[in-house]
Formats: C-alpha cells, sequence, structure tokens
C-alpha cells in the first residue's frame, strides 16, 4: 500500500511510539465551526435530560442507562461538580457539560463534515485501515476548574473488536496546556495486553449496565507516573492513538477550558462484540470514512 497523508516516518513513528501527533491537522475555521457547534448541540439539549452525569467512576458509569444507550445518539453528559447539593447546576449549562457523545458524526451535518474527510480517511489508510468505518465521536469540554482526570486506560477496552482494532483520533479543537489538561502517554506503552474489557449485560434487561472483564491484572501507569510524556498542542492538531496505548489527563485546574473532538475507527470485516456497550440498530449501520468523505466533497462541489 502507498501512503498517501503520512511519511514513512510518521507511520514508523506511531508503529513505534503507538502516538502521532500531527499539528495543523484542521484550520481555525473547522476548528472554530465544531465548537460553535458544539455549544450549541449543548444550549438546545432537551432540559428534562440534563441529569445524566459522565465520570470515570465505574459504578455510575455502569448503572447509567443513558449512557449505554447514547451509542446512536446525540447525547449531553455532565459534569459531577457542576451540580449544587440541591440537585441544580451552580453555572451556566454551557459550562457544566463534560461531553457530547456518540454518534454526532452520523447525525449532525456540522460534525459530519468535520468527521468525514479524505485528509482523515488517508491517515486511516496510512496506518492499515484503508475501509475505516466511524463507529463513535465524543467532543470532550474539560471545563475551566472543575474539567475532571481522566485515569490511565485502553481505549480498546471500552471499544472493542475482535482482533483488537480501534484508531483514536483525537483532535485539540483548542490549545490543550499542562495547565488546562492535555493528554499524557508513554512512547510505546501500546506493545503491551490489553488489560481488561467493558462489557454491557447483553442477556435480560440490557440496560441492566456493564461491568469489567479482567484479562491481565497488571495495572496501567496512574497519572503522575514518571514514564507517561504530556502532549500539548495547538488548535486544529491532531493526535492519533493506537487501541492499546495507556493514555490519560490530569485536572483542569485552569480558567481556560480545552476542548476536544475525538472520533473512533475500526476496519470493516472485524468482529463486533454484541456485548460492546456501543451498539446501533440495523437502521444505522457504521459509515466509511473515505466513502463518505468523496460524497460529502461531490456534493459540496456540485453546490459550489
Ligand atoms: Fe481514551
Amino acid at each position: 500500500m502507498t501512503a498517501t497523508m503520512l511519511t514513512s516516518e510518521q507511520i514508523r513513528s506511531f508503529d513505534r511510539d503507538g502516538f502521532l501527533v500531527l499539528p495543523d491537522f484542521v484550520s481555525d475555521e473547522a476548528c472554530g465551526a465544531l465548537r460553535r457547534r458544539a455549544v450549541q448541540l449543548v444550549d438546545e439539549f432537551e432540559p428534562t435530560a440534563r441529569r445524566t452525569v459522565f465520570t470515570t467512576n465505574e459504578q455510575t458509569r455502569s448503572s447509567n442507562e443513558e449512557f449505554l444507550s447514547s451509542g446512536p445518539k446525540v447525547w449531553c453528559f455532565f459534569e459531577e461538580a457542576a451540580f449544587g447539593d440541591d440537585g441544580e447546576l451552580t453555572r451556566e449549562t454551557s459550562l457544566s457539560v463534560n461531553k457530547i457523545g456518540h454518534a454526532m458524526h452520523d447525525l449532525d451535518p456540522e460534525f459530519e463534515q468535520f468527521s468525514y474527510t479524505r485528509e482523515l480517511a488517508e491517515v486511516a489508510a496510512d496506518l492499515g485501515q484503508p475501509d475505516a468505518l466511524a463507529l463513535q465521536s465524543m467532543y470532550i469540554f474539560k471545563q475551566p476548574y472543575i474539567g475532571g482526570e481522566v485515569n490511565c486506560h485502553q481505549d480498546a477496552t471500552f471499544l472493542c473488536t475482535e482482533p483488537a482494532s480501534v484508531i483514536g483520533f483525537w483532535f485539540a479543537i483548542e490549545d490543550a496546556t499542562l495547565d488546562n489538561g492535555c493528554l499524557w502517554a508513554i512512547p510505546g506503552g501500546h506493545r503491551t495486553t490489553l488489560r481488561r474489557l467493558m462489557k454491557r449485560h447483553v442477556e435480560g434487561d440490557d440496560t441492566a449496565g456493564t461491568y469489567f472483564e479482567m484479562l491481565d491484572d497488571t495495572p496501567l501507569p496512574e497519572v503522575g507516573d514518571d514514564r507517561l510524556v504530556p502532549l500539548p498542542v495547538t488548535a486544529g492538531t491532531l493526535i492519533v492513538l493506537h487501541g492499546l496505548l495507556p493514555h490519560c489527563s490530569r485536572t483542569n485546574t485552569s480558567p481556560v477550558s480545552r476542548h476536544a473532538y475525538s472520533l473512533h475507527t475500526i476496519p470493516a470485516g472485524v468482529g463486533y462484540p454484541a456485548w460492546n456497550w456501543l451498539q446501533r440498530g440495523e437502521d444505522m449501520p457504521l459509515r466509511p470514512l473515505a466513502a463518505v468523505a468523496d460524497a460529502l466533497a461531490a456534493h459540496e462541489a456540485a453546490n459550489a
């Protein structure tokens, strides 16, 4: 296969490190448009459904029915720290949300346009997914002062295929710094085992939650481990993450938000177990990056 977007050095670097930093991958205009649309989605979010709190705390997550049903939706998840003792938001809504997930790339035209691009399809192809399917999108706000820590994890724990194949494309929509919670990872950390799988209960009540199946109890590094290196980047940078790479981010203690958008892809034809938390109905099949990017470009050209 001939590489199209990446140099052979960049491909080697990804294979060696498990991540690849591509500065200026998207324009300021594209970042600005996605940011405006994300804030608008939060503003428009159904007020009666504003209580879904996203947390890395496993128990809360596993019991959260709204999380489990959000795979084919556009849903807003709130910060734990955003609510007062009375259960009311203590700050304005747009500063209280943790993330939006998990199908904006297929349900919202602005996110679709950002996600399905020829450039991204070619990066995916260069890294072994010429037939990449867009599985999951997340817009992460990492709010000033309350944006929480994300423990070291492997994305393949949450998006499992047989064999493991998920790639994460993490776009800095705003500058990500040491102060506002940039990503951290261990170079080469992906050359390891998958530690655990998050599984959905598939028998009986499928809203019953999730549980973790331990595959290898070797602990992942913790935030603060001196093998972790920070990945501060400017807005518009794309960081590509191997599905087995342990990565994390610290609490945002700064007055500045750290918006990011992540899109996860898997190759066509791999096994996708029914116990993955993220399930779509047959009416909403996963779509290929390259073909949809081409169709969007053709549509735009026809309307130009
Ligand atoms: Fe992740």
